[in-house]
C-alpha cells in the first residue's frame, strides 16, 4: 500500500521511518517533508496552511492511507475533507480537534466530564479581567484560547502582570488566537506526555515520554517546541497507566462520542503530576514533537496496523508492542531559536552519526541546497538513540551529537536528567 504523511518535522520523519518498516507498505510519500525525509520517501510540495494545497498533494500521491502530522491541517478540516473524498485518513475531525485548537473548548469539556485539570476562568473583554483575577493568587497562568505556535501561554508572577498579558492578548497581540483568554491556577509538579490511540470508542495507550520545553539546561530560558525527550517504562507504571486510562483517556473518548464528535486518532494528554494527582494541562490532537521520535524508536509492532485499527474501529490493547529498552532524543536547534532561527548553515557529520549502532538522526528543519544539507528551521535535527539502559541511551545519543556540527548549533546537555538523578 501507498502511505502519505503530511508534515515536515522530526515527528514526520519518525513516522515515515517507522511506516517504511511495515511489510505492507510499498511506497511512502511526504508533503512537504525535509532533506532527511527525502532520502526515505517521495516528497511533494505542499502548503499545510491551505486545504486546497493539501488536497492537491494528496491527489498527486493517490495514497491508500493519509497520516496527518501537525495540528494546523487538523484544525483546517483535512480529515473531514479527505474522508468526504473517500480517502482513508488517520486523525481527528475538525470538530474533534477542538480539544487542541481551542483551550476554552478543551477546559469547558474537561469540566463537563470531570477530567482532572487546573481551575480556570475565561474572559472575553478587558472589563472582565479584574473580577476574574479575584479568584486566583500569583503565580497565575494566562492562556490564549487559540493556536499560537507556543506563544499562547504565559506564567505571570503577579496579578498585575497577568492583567497586562491578558489585556494585550485581548487587544490582538496574538491575533485571532487571543480573542478569548483563560486564567488558570498554577500547578506544580513533573510534566509527562501521555499519548493514546482511539477509534472513537476504545483506547490503547502508547508508552509515555517526557519533553524538555525550555531552551536551556536545568529548565531555564524561554519555552520552545521541545528540546529533547525520552521514553522509559518506569515513567508511568502499570497502576498509573490504568488510572490515566480510567480517569482521563476513556472519559475524553466517551465524552466526545456522547457530544457527537467521536475522537479518532492520537490523543496526547500533557499532564502535570501534582501532589493532588495527575492533572491535564492540555490536549494535543496529534503525536508530540519530539516525543514521537523516542516513542516510535521503542515500537516493535506494525504502525500501519494500528492506524488502520483506529480508522476501522477495532482498537484493542494488542495494537502496540514495545521494547522495554529506553530511548532518548536530543534536539539540535539553530542559532537564534526560539526567536528567528539562522538558516542556510551547512550541516556536517550526519553520515558518521547515522552509522552508529542504535542511533537514528531524524531531520526537522533541514533542506538541500547545492547538493549540501543545510539548516532551514528552528529545530534542525533530533538525534535519537535506544539502548538497554537509559544511561547507555543518553551516552550514545550525545556521542552521536558530538559528531554533528553546524554554525550556531545549540542543544541541551541534560536531556533525561530527572530520571538519571533518581
Ligand atoms: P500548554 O500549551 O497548555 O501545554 O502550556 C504550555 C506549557 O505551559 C506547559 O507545558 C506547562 O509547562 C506550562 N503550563 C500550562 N498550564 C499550566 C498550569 N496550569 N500550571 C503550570 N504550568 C502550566
Ligand atoms: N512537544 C510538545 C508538543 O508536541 O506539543
Amino acid at each position: 500500500m501507498k502511505v502519505l504523511v503530511l508534515g515536515g518535522g522530526g515527528r514526520e520523519h519518525a513516522l515515515v521511518w517507522k511506516l517504511k518498516q511495515s511489510p505492507r507498505v510499498t511506497e511512502v510519500f511526504c508533503a512537504p517533508g525535509n532533506a532527511g525525509i527525502a532520502q526515505e520517501a517521495t516528497c511533494l510540495p505542499c502548503d499545510l496552511n491551505r486545504l486546497d494545497s493539501i488536497v492537491e498533494a494528496t491527489l498527486k500521491a493517490a495514497p491508500d492511507l493519509v497520516v496527518v502530522g501537525p495540528e494546523v491541517p487538523l484544525m483546517l478540516g483535512t480529515v473531514d475533507e479527505l474522508r468526504r473524498r473517500g480517502i482513508p485518513v488517520f486523525g481527528p475531525t475538525q470538530a474533534a480537534a477542538q480539544l487542541e485548537s481551542s483551550k476554552a473548548f478543551s477546559k469547558a469539556f474537561m469540566t463537563r466530564h470531570r477530567i482532572p485539570t487546573a481551575l480556570y476562568v475565561q474572559v472575553h473583554q478587558a472589563s472582565e479581567i479584574k473580577a476574574a483575577l479575584a479568584n486566583f493568587s500569583a503565580p497565575i497562568v494566562v492562556k490564549a484560547d487559540g493556536l499560537a505556535a507556543g506563544k499562547g501561554v504565559v506564567i505571570a508572577a503577579t496579578k498585575e502582570e497577568a492583567a497586562q498579558v491578558a489585556a494585550d492578548m485581548l487587544n490582538g497581540s496574538l491575533g485571532e488566537a487571543g480573542k478569548h483568554v483563560l486564567f488558570e491556577e498554577h500547578l506544580v509538579g513533573e510534566e509527562i506526555s501521555f499519548l493514546l490511540i482511539s477509534d472513537g470508542e476504545r483506547v490503547a495507550p502508547l508508552v509515555a515520554a517526557q519533553d524538555h520545553k525550555r531552551i536551556g539546561d536545568g529548565d531555564t530560558g524561554p519555552n520552545t517546541g521541545g528540546m529533547g525527550a525520552y521514553s522509559i517504562s518506569t515513567l508511568v507504571d502499570d497502576n498509573m497507566r490504568d488510572w490515566l486510562l480510567r480517569h482521563v483517556a476513556q472519559p475524553v473518548i466517551d465524552g466526545m462520542a456522547a457530544e457527537g464528535m467521536p475522537y479518532t486518532g492520537i490523543l496526547y494528554a500533557g499532564l502535570m503530576m501534582t501532589a493532588r494527582g495527575p492533572m491535564v494541562l492540555e490536549f494535543n490532537c496529534r503525536f508530540g514533537d519530539p516525543e514521537t521520535q523516542p516513542i516510535l524508536m521503542r515500537l516493535e509492532s506494525d504502525l500501519v496496523e494500528a492506524f488502520e485499527a483506529s480508522i476501522e474501529g477495532r482498537i484493542s490493547d494488542g495494537v502496540f508492542h514495545w521494547t522495554p529498552d529506553p530511548s532518548v532524543c536530543v534536539v539540535l536547534a539553530a542559532g537564534g531559536y526560539p526567536g528567528t532561527p539562522e538558516k542556510g548553515k551547512e550541516i556536517h557529520g550526519l553520515d558518521t552519526a547515522a552509522a552508529m549502532a542504535g542511533v537514528k538522526v531524524f531531520h526537522a528543519g533541514t533542506a538541500m541546497k547545492d547538493g549540501k544539507i543545510v539548516t532551514a528551521g528552528g529545530r534542525v535535527l533530533g538525534v535519537t538513540a535506544r539502548a538497554t539502559s537509559l544511561e547507555a541511551a543518553v551516552t550514545r545519543a550525545y556521542e552521536a551529537v558530538g559528531k554533528i556540527h553546524f554554525d550556531g548549533m545549540q542543544y541541551r546537555t541534560d536531556i533525561a536528567h530527572r530520571r538519571l538523578k533518581k
